[in-house]
């Protein structure tokens, strides 16, 4: 599906709504040029899902820890050479795990990301003005697109 935000409130409201859905072992996957709103979008969903930090790219580190309802896992995997390195990371207890999983520049790890997922592609129109197309698979997936879906429709 497609969704088009006007402003950075709505994008926290897609944020909010997303967050509600989260389960453990839950993966988010984050694409769209640099500035698009990546790491906004997912303070939203923290923010929302109990995170008291503020959380900050994690561009040099790859992987933060934080707690929300759930532990909350946020990787940059921009500067990511190889999917080893992903695993010497400790990748696939991160994602297989009791916790909520955030990757920005996934498509930069695609042959090593989970089956069931939610990806979810930034492009900008303008200053303020995003469109995500989001696709995936699995329940929360569905959740997700639904409720999105419904709150679309009440916004138009
Ligand atoms: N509707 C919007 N959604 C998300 N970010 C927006 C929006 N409008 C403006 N912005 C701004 O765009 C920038 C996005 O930066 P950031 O989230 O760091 O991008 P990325 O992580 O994709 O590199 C922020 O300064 C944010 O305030
Ligand atoms: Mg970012």
């Amino acid at each position: 599906m497609k969704i088009t935000v006007n402003n950075l409130q709505e994008t926290e409201k897609v944020g909010k709504i997303i967050s509600q859905h989260l389960e453990k072992g839950t993966v988010i996957c984050l694409d769209g040029d640099l500035g698009v709103g990546k790491t906004a979008l997912t303070q939203f969903i923290a923010k929302e899902f109990g995170v008291k930090e503020y959380i900050t790219s994690p561009t040099f580190t790859i992987i933060k820890e934080y707690q929300g309802l759930l532990p909350f896992y946020h990787m940059d995997v921009y500067r990511i050479e190889s999917e080893d390195d992903m695993y010497d990371l400790g990748y696939d207890e991160y994602i297989y795990s009791e916790g909520v999983t955030i990757i920005e520049w996934s498509e930069k790890i695609v042959k090593i990301l989970p089956e069931n997922r939610i990806n979810i592609k930034i492009q900008r129109l303008d200053d303020s003005r995003r469109t995500l197309f989001i696709d995936g698979k699995g329940l929360v997936y569905e959740k997700i697109t639904e409720e999105l879906k419904n709150h679309e429709s009440t916004c138009n």
